[in-house]
């Protein structure tokens, strides 16, 4: 019996990962984490980690790894129910008693995930052995699937007179198999009939892979039938809460770092075959954020790409706006539009893999992106257009439920729709001045900088140290060398700064080619400003400031790799991956 997450949840919430395990093995704190003598193994110097931020402990010397049920369990021998018991009683709440509900949907549980899986079983036994399969198998054929693909993906053919029901009947409930959304009810011939009868299914997976619905698809074209139908919505089977071949496309995200979400069964399909197999399809209703939470439990980046038609345009448009409230800081979501009307699994097949994943590399957009496009290819000249253009951006930016995105999508947008008004921006610009002085200004700038991040404030400084001082950093180039920075932003006023011409010393900020805008953030924002305009010519003390600037550039650099990499290796738990780690903390530390 299962128990429910947010139980689990909640007594994890209550104890730290630590606190169990300092009941039986001596803990020391050491940065972030925790570390002790392994409890699975004897030894002199310690191998074993507790992460509470990340909820697991390690053991390096025997790569035991885990939560605290799982420690529990391996360190005293108890089962799982026992040590959510025990757990439960050091957390000081309740233990979890099985309502007769849970017994009941539990029993029910098994049932329908037996029923399908026998369906699926006979059907794809039908496939092969059948001699009236042989139209759907010619069909198959000339689809380009060979019996890798079928077998992979399970699929099978409904043969139209079977009466499989009466089989189910032996074994079933008629309760249990109504329940299944197989079969309905004829009300002319007064019997049970398949659903898919006379179409080839695809069955449909749980995350973990037991089958909760199929997809069908007919094999000759019939205007009066649908393409494709699918299992109706059941106790088990929610199409907004499920993916089609999320059981296997996950497997695979330790590997990469990104998946294609597309349309439909076929698209999955043909991708796999032609060696894209981190794909995943929504089941014919529209995209939830719920289906984006699940992936984002996996992949970083979610390259969205339906049809290359009207309606798949419609369809991508439609998904963009239903999820972009779900954009969190490390994760992505893009759109990659095909042409010609072709779909990813024509377009794969004509092209294949690697032309695929060119396009996809270089012409997928961000969903912010993709958003502001649509919507100003939708404006025209006049000025309510424009208004309702930018109503529209403000209101999908607000939407946006992590606030730094929210900001930034909300700062994209502006900065273009201020493009639209030329002149009032250049009236504007006219009254800017380089050093902001009076008193109400500089409290707005603090205002402003206040939501701005650490780093970039640093790069700021990084920045306005070049440019008001190019000379002497031409002299002690060397500071700069391996200066990494974050923010696109800052990133190409320094590209500019580099490239403006031979040698530093000849800088001229009047010159820069870039927006005057990103010149006067730093300006305006770089916290040395005053200190730096106070000694402008005290050469040491401004070299001192600036080295202190770059080490903590360089600091925050090894921050983000170290938390990616520790990412990574929640995930993967390889050797290599947390030797990478300790080298680097090592670096930390000698900075
Ligand atoms: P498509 O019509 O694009 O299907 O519908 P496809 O994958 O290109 O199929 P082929 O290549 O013609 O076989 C995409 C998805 O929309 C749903 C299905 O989930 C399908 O995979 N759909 C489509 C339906 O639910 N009903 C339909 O009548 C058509
Ligand atoms: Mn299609």
């Amino acid at each position: 019996m299962k128990y429910p997450k947010e139980y689990l949840d909640e007594i994890k919430t209550r104890l730290k990962v630590s606190t169990v395990v300092s009941k039986t093995v001596k803990l020391k704190k050491r940065g972030k984490e925790f570390v002790g003598l392994s409890p699975f193994k004897t030894e002199k110097t310690p191998s074993f980690t507790v992460n509470d931020e990340k909820e697991f402990y390690h053991c390096f010397s025997t790569s035991e790894h885990g939560n605290i049920f799982d420690f529990v369990m391996k360190t005293q021998n108890l089962r799982f129910g026992e040590a959510v018991k025990m757990l439960s009683n050091l957390a000081g709440i309740q233990p979890y008693t099985f309502s007769k509900q849970d017994v009941e949907r539990e029993n029910k549980w098994k049932i329908y995930k037996s029923i399908c899986q026998n369906f699926s079983k006979f059907y794809k036994n039908e496939l092969f052995k059948n001699e009236k399969s042989v139209k759907a198998k010619n069909y198959l054929k000339e689809r380009g699937l060979s019996g890798i693909e079928v077998k992979n993906f399970n699929l099978g053919f409904v043969t139209e007179d079977l009466d499989y029901y009466e089989k189910l009947k032996k074994d079933y409930d008629e309760e249990n198999i109504k329940d299944t959304g197989l079969f309905y009810f004829d009300e002319k011939k007064k019997k049970y009939i398949s659903r898919f009868r006379n179409r080839i299914i695809f069955p449909i997976n749980d995350i973990s892979g037991n089958i909760i619905g199929f997809g069908g698809r007919i094999i000759d074209d019939n205007k009066n039938l649908a393409k494709y139908i699918n299992s109706p919505e059941t106790p088990f089977f929610k199409k907004g809460s499920n993916l089609y071949n999320l059981d296997k496309a996950r497997k695979l995200s330790n590997k990469i770092e990104d998946v294609y979400l597309v349309e439909g069964y076929m698209d999955v399909i043909g991708l796999s075959k032609n060696g894209i197999e981190n794909t995943v399809a929504n089941l014919g209703t529209a995209l939830t954020s719920k289906q984006i939470q699940i992936l984002n439990q996996f992949y970083n980046h979610i390259i969205i790409c339906f049809d290359g038609d009207q309606s798949g345009y419609k369809a991508a448009l439609r998904a963009a706006e239903n999820i972009i409230d779900e954009l969190k800081p490390d994760k992505k979501i893009s759109f990659l539009l095909l042409e010609n009307n072709l779909d990813p699994d024509n377009y794969v097949n004509k092209f294949g893999k690697e032309k695929f994943l060119e396009i996809s590399e270089k012409t997928s957009i961000p969903i912010h992106k993709f958003i502001f496009e649509h919507y100003i290819s939708q404006t025209n000249e006049s000025p309510s257009s424009k208004a309702i253009f930018e109503k529209k951006l403000r209101e999908i930016a607000s939407n946006i439920k992590d606030s730094f995105v929210k900001k930034y999508t909300l700062e994209y947008f502006l900065e273009k729709v201020s493009e639209l008004t030329p002149n009032i921006n250049s009236k504007y610009q006219k009254n800017y001045k380089i050093f902001p002085k009076s008193l109400a200004k500089t409290k707005n700038y603090y205002n402003e900088t206040k939501t701005l991040k650490s780093f970039e404030l640093k790069e700021f400084s990084f920045l306005y140290i070049l440019l008001t001082k190019p000379k002497l950093i031409n002299e002690n180039f060397h500071l700069i060398d391996n200066v990494k920075l974050y923010s696109d932003e800052n990133k190409q006023l320094y590209k500019e700064i580099l490239t403006q011409s031979e040698n530093l010393s000849n800088l001229e900020v009047q010159k820069l080619n870039i927006d005057k805008n990103l010149i006067n953030r730093v300006l305006s924002y770089a916290s040395v400003k005053h200190i730096i305009q106070k000694n402008l010519s005290d050469d040491l003390k401004i070299l001192e400031i600036f080295s202190e600037i770059i080490q903590d550039l360089k600091n925050y650099e090894l921050e983000q790799r170290i938390s990616e990499l520790e990412t990574k290796f929640s995930k993967d738990l390889s050797q290599s991956t947390f030797d990478e780690i300790k080298e680097l903390k090592k670096q930390q530390k000698i900075n």
